[in-house]
């Protein structure tokens, strides 16, 4: 059975489930691990409770001891006891803890194999550009949402475009900074299918908090699928009113910050929106993509995300002909 987690700073409307996905079934959790590197941290995690919860009870236990007991005991004794249980056995405590979490290291830090599927990630306040490769070195791109197939190691290649970030997926791995002009590198390796959240891990201003992606772990074809569809120019409905509609797109001004491939709409400020109708979320990760949603994120935006980037089109509200035209259409690009 799943557990239904509360995520913090989501509204309860985000329960509603969309396109088979409901956005509070998404895991968030480290202790919810569903790749190699985060079975490791989460065991490593177990052990330190364990251990801490074990000590702490001897502690208070003795303490308590210490506080009711009317016998005396011999100095003899009391130094033995304070300098084994104060110094000798921390000692020898943490030198385990130590030697233990140093031995994961090696394997939380291997490089993924040469041939192994590359994604350029970069950190942008408070967005993700995601960038797939074709089989001649293209970029092919999408943002704020990150699909992989199981059970294989991927290399990531961390970059940020303005200020530090730090890429972090919990249920897959360990946390990774993104620098300004400088490369890193976070090699991830998914073992359970499903839908999960990656978070922005480090400060980064206004709406850090509101920095998150969705992840989606598939098998190999699913995902090759995918792939291959986000490499292909947005599908361009040929009725009339579908090219009304990205007109509205165009005259509206959307395409001074967005891409939409095989449109006149070639910025790359904001998020690429080729694809956009195929997305888990909006907002990175705030909202679900539903009309509704979308309609208010156009129209509220800085309520919706305090801090974002992109202007709120609120003179859209007073047409809404004009907006609903430019939902549609965005929701339309499969
Ligand atoms: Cu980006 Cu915090």
């Amino acid at each position: 059975m799943r557990r239904t987690r509360p995520l913090l700073g989501v509204s309860t409307a985000m329960t509603v489930g969309f396109r088979g996905f409901s956005v509070n079934e998404a895991s968030q959790s480290v202790l919810d691990p569903a790749g190699l590197a985060a079975r490791q941290i989460a065991e490593l995690f177990y052990w330190m409770v364990g251990g801490a919860t074990l000590i702490w009870m001897l502690v208070i236990g003795l303490a308590v001891y210490a506080i009711f007991s009317r016998k005396a005991h011999p100095v003899l004794t009391t130094r033995k006891l304070v300098i084994g249980g104060g110094a000798i056995f921390p000692t020898v405590v943490l030198t385990g803890l130590l030697a233990y979490g140093l031995s994961l290291m090696p394997d939380l830090h291997r490089p993924a194999p040469a041939g192994s599927l590359k994604i350029r990630v970069s950190g942008v306040r408070w967005w993700w550009r995601v960038e797939y490769f074709d089989g001649d070195g293209n970029p092919i791109e999408t943002a704020n949402e990150v699909r992989l197939p199981v059970d294989q190691p991927i290399a990531f290649e961390l970059l940020a475009e303005d200020v530090i970030h730090s890429f972090w997926i919990p249920p897959l791995g360990g946390k990774m900074d993104m620098l300004p002009g400088r490369s890193n590198w976070l090699t991830l390796h998914p073992d359970r299918q499903g839908d999960y959240f990656g978070v922005c891990a480090e400060y980064c201003g206004t709406a850090h908090a509101q920095m998150r992606f969705s992840v989606v772990v598939s098998d190999e074809a699913t995902f090759a699928d995918w792939l291959a569809t986000q490499g292909l120019a947005s599908r361009r409905a040929g009725d009339r009113s579908a090219a009304s509609r990205e007109e509205v797109f165009l005259r509206r001004g959307c395409s001074a910050c967005h891409t939409i491939r095989g449109t006149a709409a070639k910025s790359r400020v904001g998020p690429d929106l080729t694809h956009f109708g195929t997305r888990r979320t909006i907002g990175a990760g705030i909202l679900p993509n539903t009309a509704n949603h979308l309609s208010r994120w156009i129209v509220e935006t800085h309520r919706v995300k305090p801090g974002v980037e992109m202007p709120s089109f609120r003179t859209l509200a007073n047409d809404p002909e004009d907006l609903s035209a430019l939902v549609a259409y965005l929701e339309s690009l499969q």
